[in-house]
């Protein structure tokens, strides 16, 4: 191929391209984990199996309904909802349960499914274990604010040891949509708008459930969903279409999910969406050719709920046979809770409409995972054991470290924070300081409210007798009236301090709950203005689970930081942020836009024929600044660093070469920190054009003040590939820009160039 163009002055002549056979990412080898285990010994005894089933308990095997426990009062209720639930494990009608909770509970469905079904095979028990079982982390947004893998992997460990111990097997979660729309309610459960991020977030969730072995008893299947493309809905509504390039879809939604399939995920989840036309749940595009052949999954799918059948209303298929039929030929092998399978394939098999063959394989897949999660030797839970481990210290620790982790600073006008020393008097004000719920966030998992160590109980226990805290609500989160608003300012004109936390309640995000406005409510704003205007120095602590077009108290707040939902154990770890035991070292995992209109907006944009300026007829809107309010990769600290001395070791690499490159990074504060050291690239030419930054690597460094260190990234050039028009993808021969940069909209620049 060969073609010349020109980007502003810079000529680049491409003269080839290189195909990258590789179909990886190119994560490097340490982010991989053995996938579960799978011996021939264990196809043997599947294959003996299959021989023994007839297609209705092999269907009931692919099926997957509600199975929790009743929380009716009445016990003979009680025992009719579980004799009918026994009654369904005994005839073998369904293979896996969602909703079923408890070492207890769910040994009385195990113990029916090995000692009383025909074939006794223990059941799949698959929960929503998003961000912790009974401690919570961080909504996953927050999750990957801290851009610390480790730590979010201890935090999947956790989750996964205490929902093994009570007898769920299999979570689904990772989320990995990658989401460029705040206005998406499920956006809280991404790790925010970029690719790269996502695949490492993606694969620490996966480490933390599965570990190496997930027959373990500390350790879940993982389900990484939603597959594929949710996060680019139209509008952020969610359940919307997507209509997105090839291009985006390889580039931007797939990888996540690779990254996943590279570290072993046990299972996918087939998502709500249709994709350029199909839905995801019936698409062997996405399901077929590139999961299974292309990437060579072995393990299962699963689909989203009732998603098989919703292609009915998509316009899609005719009828609920159609639908199971399109969806298992694709490579769906669980149905959860459409009852299609159950219902109509036994009828298309007879008919000839389907091959059994493709029944068994989605039956082995399912069978392989119980296997491998060893249900068929141990199918019990231990309920002393879900005792020992539950909500326990050393679980409360690994959360309060990630939310205190998790925490953007993302102002601090005259260091107002930590708080000093002087302060004698607090005042905390707000919908969300006494608040037990919200900080649990969306998919709060069996976390209870009485668990959560609220904002304010957390700033009483770190302020000890030594400083004074009242508290006044002041308002409602939503609604409500702004009768308490004046009692609040008059807390905050009494005080030296004024922290006033604020945001979104639990069910302002979340599946279903999209909104066309992310700002705060009109009566937050009103008690947050309020209390600016007693001229009593105010911190904004901002909870939620989203961006937040928060300009105002951007510009006026003494200080802004963003909590999201930080979980379990918020108030401590806000208490450790806010009082400096924990300098703040978040960053942004997505762009805080001004206001809804510049919405999608990402980092990862393309350049355009006429990137904004001030001009007129330029890519902007005439009533917005360009920039956002706060850039991705953003994020301040109690000190400050001083990047210098970018050097580009490799100018000119090959295709098969790597990129090396340094800067040097100074502590120039007072304080010790921790610094996100950001690496991005741009490639100027492209045969598809290419985004403005793209985030290529990062690492954490710790600096003592004063002290400064190199900090080295290797960049195998393999990570430059994109995909050309063809779709195939390759690594063009060009001129390449390099940043190391504390975030998205800044850093040292430099340049270097791929050659043949
Ligand atoms: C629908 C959601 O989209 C999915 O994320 C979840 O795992 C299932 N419901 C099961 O609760």
């Amino acid at each position: 191929m060969t073609r010349c163009t020109s980007f502003r002055g810079l000529r680049a002549c491409v003269l080839a391209v290189f195909v990258v056979t590789l179909a990886g990412p190119g994560l490097a080898d340490n982010l991989r984990i053995p996938a579960p285990k799978l011996t021939p010994d264990v196809e043997r005894r599947i294959d003996a199996l299959l021989e023994r089933m007839t297609l209705a308990d092999k269907l009931g095997q692919l099926s997957q309904q509600w199975g929790g426990e009743t929380q009716d009062m009445n016990p003979d209720a009680r025992q009719r909802a579980l004799d009918d639930i026994l009654g369904i494990v005994r005839a073998g009608l369904c293979g896996s349960f969602l909703g079923a909770h408890g070492a207890e509970y769910t040994n009385v469905l195990q113990r029916v499914a090995v000692e009383e079904s025909k074939h006794k095979i223990p059941m799949l028990l698959g929960n929503d274990v998003i961000h912790g079982y009974r401690t919570i982390f961080p909504v996953p947004l927050g999750e990957a604010a801290s851009w610390d893998p480790d730590l979010v992997q201890a935090g999947a460990a956790v989750a996964a040891e205490e929902a093994r111990a009570a007898g769920t097997h299999w979570t689904f979660a990772p989320m990995i949509d990658v989401s460029r729309d705040p206005r998406w309610g499920r956006i809280v459960e991404t790790a925010g708008e970029d690719p790269y991020l996502g695949q490492v977030m993606a694969v620490a969730h996966v480490k933390g459930f599965q570990g190496g072995d997930i027959s373990a008893p500390d350790r879940v299947m993982a389900c990484a969903k939603h597959y594929v493309a949710y996060g680019g809905a139209e509008g952020g509504r969610d359940y919307n279409t997507v209509d997105i390039s090839m291009q985006t879809l390889y580039e931007v939604h797939l990888p996540p999910f690779e990254a996943a399939v590279q570290a072993g995920v046990g299972s996918l989840m087939s998502a709500f969406n249709e994709i350029n036309g199909v839905p995801a749940s019936g698409n062997p595009l996405t399901l077929d050719k590139i999961l299974r052949n292309d990437w060579k999954f072995r393990g299962m799918v699963v689909s989203d709920w009732t998603s098989v059948t919703e292609m009915i209303a998509h316009g899609y298929v005719v009828d609920p046979a159609h639908a199971a039929r399109v969806a298992i030929t694709a490579g769906v092998d669980m149905d959860m809770c459409s009852f299609s399978y159950r219902d109509t394939l036994a009828e298309s098999i007879k008919a000839g409409l389907v091959d059994e063959a493709v029944i068994d394989l989605a039956t082995r897949r399912v069978l392989r995972m119980k296997f491998a999660l060893g249900l068929f030797d141990n199918p019990y839970s231990d309920p002393d054991r879900e005792a020992r481990v539950t909500l326990s210290a050393k679980n409360r620790g690994v959360a309060r470290r990630l939310a205190a982790r998790s925490m953007v600073l993302l102002r601090n006008e005259d260091n107002t924070l930590p708080i000093s020393t002087d302060v004698r008097r607090i005042a905390v004000v707000g919908p969300l300081a006494d608040n037990a719920r919200d900080p649990l966030g969306t998919w709060e998992g069996r976390g209870r409210a009485e668990d959560t160590v609220t904002a304010l109980a957390g700033l009483k226990a770190r302020a000890g007798s030594d400083i004074e805290i009242t508290y006044a609500k002041g308002c409602e989160t939503r609604g409500g009236t702004a009768d308490g608003i004046p009692a609040a300012a008059d807390l905050a004109r009494a005080a030296d301090l004024a922290i006033v936390i604020v945001g979104e309640s639990e069910d302002m995000t979340g599946e279903g709950h999209s909104r066309s406005e992310i700002g705060l409510p009109p009566l937050q704003q009103q008690l947050v203005k309020a209390v600016h205007a007693t001229g009593t120095p105010m911190v904004v602590v901002l909870m939620s689970g989203r961006p937040l077009t928060v300009n105002w108290e951007a510009e006026n707040a003494a200080a802004l930081l963003e909590a999201w939902h930080a979980g379990s154990e918020c108030g401590n770890a806000l208490a450790d942020v806010l009082f400096g035991d924990v300098n703040p070292s978040g960053k942004l995992p997505v762009t805080f836009p001004r206001r809804v209109g510049q919405i999608p907006f990402h980092y990862n944009h393309k350049n355009t024929g006429r990137p904004p300026t001030e001009e007129r007829y330029t890519s902007r809107y005439i009533d917005l600044p360009s920039s956002p309010l706060f850039p991705f990769g953003y994020g301040l600290s109690y000190t400050t660093y001083a990047y210098s001395d970018l050097q580009v070791a490799t100018p000119r690499i090959k295709a098969d070469g790597t990129l090396e490159v340094s800067a040097t990074v100074r502590n120039t504060g007072q304080v010790a920190g921790e610094e996100i050291v950001q690496l991005y690239i741009r490639d100027l030419v492209g045969s598809t054009t290419r985004p403005v930054r793209e985030l290529k690597g990062f690492q954490r460094i710790s600096l003592a003040p004063g002290e400064e260190k190199k900090v080295r990234f290797a960049l195998p050039a393999d990570r430059l590939a994109f995909y050309n028009p063809q779709m195939q993808r390759v690594v063009e021969p060009g001129r390449f820009k390099v940043w190391i940069a504390t975030s998205s909209a800044e850093g040292l620049e430099g340049e270097f160039e791929v050659v043949r």
